[in-house]
C-alpha cells in the first residue's frame, strides 16, 4: 500500500500544470551533461560486423513468412544494429549528434542494454554476459560462465540510468526513463520479427535481474549513475538465469557532478518488484501492404520536429491505428485521437479502443455528452469539431500537436493495472505506452509519413477535456504523426563510416 501511495503521489507531483511545470532546474547545465554512452572500464570490446541486407518490411507482421535466422553472431549483431544502434549522425553548426534506432525523450538515452548469451564463434567459447555500445557497434564482455548455458537462445536486461534524463528533465525523468524503455522493446520486438525471432519479457522480479546482471553490485557505478532494471526480455530462450560473481569492471563516470531528485529514488524503489504477465489483445494486426525494406525504415525513422499542416489518407490512418495491435502486450492503453486532416473522415475527438474489455467503463468514465458514434474497428467518434487549438495547448503549446494530420493521448486503465500488479504496474504502463509508440514511429516511416513522441503534456487539462474526474484511466504518453517539414541546416551522416 505504501509503495502505491508512493506512485499516487509521484504522479500527481509531477504532472504539468498550465500554472507550474514539474520541477525540474529550468535550465541546461551544460557543464554536467552526462555522456550518452555507459562504458565498462578495461572489459574486452568485440567489434560486431554490419549487415544491409533486411526482409520488406510488410513480411515482419505476416507469421511464418520470414525463417527462423540460426543464433549466431552475425544475427546477434542484426538484432542490436536495428533495435539499439546508431541510425544517423547529425551536424549543425559545427556540433555532432548521433541519433539511435530507438527512439528517446531529449535524445538523453536513458536505456542500456545487457546480453547472455550461449557460447558463440566470434564471441567466446563460453556462454557470456556483455554489455552493448551502441557507438562502437560492440559487445563489451563482462563476464564468462563456467556452466554452458542452453544454445536455444539469448536473454536481454534493458535498466536505465535514471541520472541522464534527471539533468534535463527533473522530477518528471522518471516518466521518460520507463518511455524509453518501452521504445528499447518495442525496437528490439521488430528487429526480432525481422529475424523471424519471438521475443517476450518475463515475468520476475525487478531485483532478480538486477542481481543477475550486476547491476547491483554498486560499488561499480558512482552513486548518482546507477542503473535501475526495468525488464527482462526472452528470444526464443527460457534457461533459468545462471548466478553472477561479483565483476572487476566499473562502470565509467557519466558527468563530473550531479543534482540531487530526493523524489527519483524513492519512485524508482517503490515500483521494484514482479513484472506483470501480459495479458495479450485478441485482435492481431492485419498484414499491411509492402512498402519499403526494414532496414530504411528502422534507419530513417526520425521525429518531425515541424508538421506541414497536409492531410494523410483514411487508408493511412486506419494502417497507423491497427499497427499499435503488433504490441499485443500493451493491452490497457487505448488512444483518444484529435483528427485534423484525415481524407473523408470529419475533423474531431475521436477513440480507438485497443482491448474491447474496456469499453463500457469508459462509456460511463466521460463526458455524457459524447456521441460515440461507431466507425468500425474499435474507432468512435467523440465529438465533431476543430480540436487544433485544444491538441498544441495540450502539449505545453507545441505546434507539431496541431501540424500533424492527428495527434493522440495514450489513454490507460490506470487504477485497475495498480490494483492487480502493485507499484510496478506503474512502470509497466509506460512500458506500454512506449512499445506502442516505437512501432506506430516505423509505421509511419513505412508509409512516408513522420511522427513524434509528445512526452511534454498538460495531464490534467486533457483528462478535463474528455470529463474524467478520477485516476480510473490517466494519460501517460502523446503522439502526432503527420508530414514532417525537414530542417536543411542540419546534415545527415552516415554513422559507423569512421
Ligand atoms: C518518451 C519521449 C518523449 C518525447 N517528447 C517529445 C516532446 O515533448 N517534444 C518533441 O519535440 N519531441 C519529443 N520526443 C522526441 C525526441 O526528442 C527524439 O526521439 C529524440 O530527439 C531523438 O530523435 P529521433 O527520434 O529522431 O531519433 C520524445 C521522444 C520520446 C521517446
Amino acid at each position: 500500500m505504501k509503495n502505491i501511495t508512493t506512485v499516487l503521489e509521484y504522479h500527481d507531483r509531477t504532472k504539468h500544470r498550465p500554472s507550474r511545470y514539474a520541477a525540474s532546474l529550468g535550465y541546461m547545465d551544460w557543464a554536467t551533461q552526462p555522456d550518452p554512452y555507459r562504458r565498462y572500464l578495461d572489459a574486452l570490446l568485440i567489434p560486431l560486423k554490419h549487415s544491409e541486407i533486411t526482409p520488406p518490411y510488410h513480411l515482419l507482421f505476416e507469421k511464418d513468412s520470414l525463417p527462423s535466422a540460426p543464433l549466431c553472431i552475425e544475427s546477434l549483431s542484426q538484432l542490436l544494429r536495428y533495435s539499439l544502434g546508431l541510425a544517423a549522425i547529425k551536424s549543425h553548426g559545427g556540433s555532432e549528434w548521433a541519433l539511435r534506432c530507438n527512439a528517446s525523450s531529449g535524445n538523453l538515452q536513458p536505456t542500456e542494454c545487457y546480453i547472455i548469451t550461449p557460447a558463440m564463434a566470434g564471441l567466446s567459447e563460453y556462454s557470456t554476459l556483455s554489455h552493448y555500445a551502441p557507438r562502437e557497434h560492440a559487445l563489451e564482455l563482462l563476464h564468462t560462465y563456467e556452466t554452458p548455458l542452453s544454445q536455444d537462445g539469448f536473454t536481454i536486461a534493458l535498466s536505465s540510468i535514471i541520472w541522464r534524463e534527471a539533468w534535463k528533465y527533473g522530477e518528471r525523468c522518471y516518466r521518460y526513463c520507463q518511455l524509453d524503455a518501452g521504445h528499447a522493446y518495442g525496437a528490439i520486438k521488430m528487429a526480432c520479427a525481422m529475424l523471424g525471432w519471438q521475443c517476450k519479457i518475463e515475468s520476475i522480479d525487478t531485483k532478480e535481474i538486477a542481481h543477475a546482471f550486476g547491476l547491483d553490485q554498486f560499488e561499480r557505478f558512482h552513486p548518482a549513475e546507477r542503473e535501475s532494471s526495468d525488464l527482462l526480455i526472452r528470444i526464443e530462450n527460457i534457461s533459468p538465469l545462471p548466478s553472477l560473481p561479483t565483476l572487476s569492471y566499473r562502470a565509467n563516470l557519466l558527468s563530473s557532478s550531479h543534482h540531487d531528485w530526493p523524489i527519483l529514488p524513492l519512485i524508482d524503489e517503490a515500483t521494484q518488484g514482479v513484472y506483470p504477465s501480459p495479458k495479450p489483445l485478441s485482435r492481431p494486426r492485419t498484414i499491411p501492404e509492402p512498402t519499403k525494406n526494414t532496414s530504411e525504415v528502422i534507419l530513417k525513422r526520425r521525429s518531425a520536429q515541424m508538421m506541414d499542416g497536409s492531410s494523410i489518407t483514411l487508408e493511412q490512418f486506419r494502417t497507423l491505428l491497427d499497427s499499435s495491435q503488433f504490441c499485443a502486450e500493451a493491452s490497457d492503453v487505448h488512444f483518444i485521437l484529435f483528427v485534423h486532416r484525415v481524407e473523408a473522415l470529419e475533423k474531431g475527438l475521436y477513440t480507438f479502443i485497443r482491448n474491447g474489455d474496456d469499453l463500457e467503463t469508459l462509456k460511463k468514465a466521460m463526458d455524457q455528452n459524447f456521441i460515440w458514434e461507431d466507425c468500425n474497428n474499435g474507432l468512435y467518434c467523440l465529438q465533431k469539431g476543430d480540436y487544433r487549438g485544444a491538441a498544441q495547448m495540450i502539449s505545453c503549446n507545441q505546434e507539431i500537436a496541431k501540424d500533424g494530420a492527428f495527434s493522440f493521448g495514450m489513454l490507460c486503465n490506470f487504477s485497475t493495472s495498480l490494483e492487480k500488479h502493485g507499484a510496478i504496474g506503474y512502470k509497466n504502463l509506460y512500458h506500454q505506452c512506449g512499445m506502442i509508440g516505437q512501432i506506430l514511429y516505423l509505421e509511419a516511416t513505412s508509409l512516408g509519413l513522420s511522427a513524434t513522441g509528445i512526452g511534454c503534456f498538460l495531464d490534467d487539462e486533457f483528462h478535463a477535456l474528455l470529463g474524467l474526474r478520477d485516476q480510473h484511466f490517466q494519460s501517460l504518453y502523446h503522439f502526432t504523426i503527420g508530414r514532417a517539414i525537414v530542417d536543411t541546416r542540419i546534415s545527415t551522416l552516415q554513422p559507423y563510416t569512421h
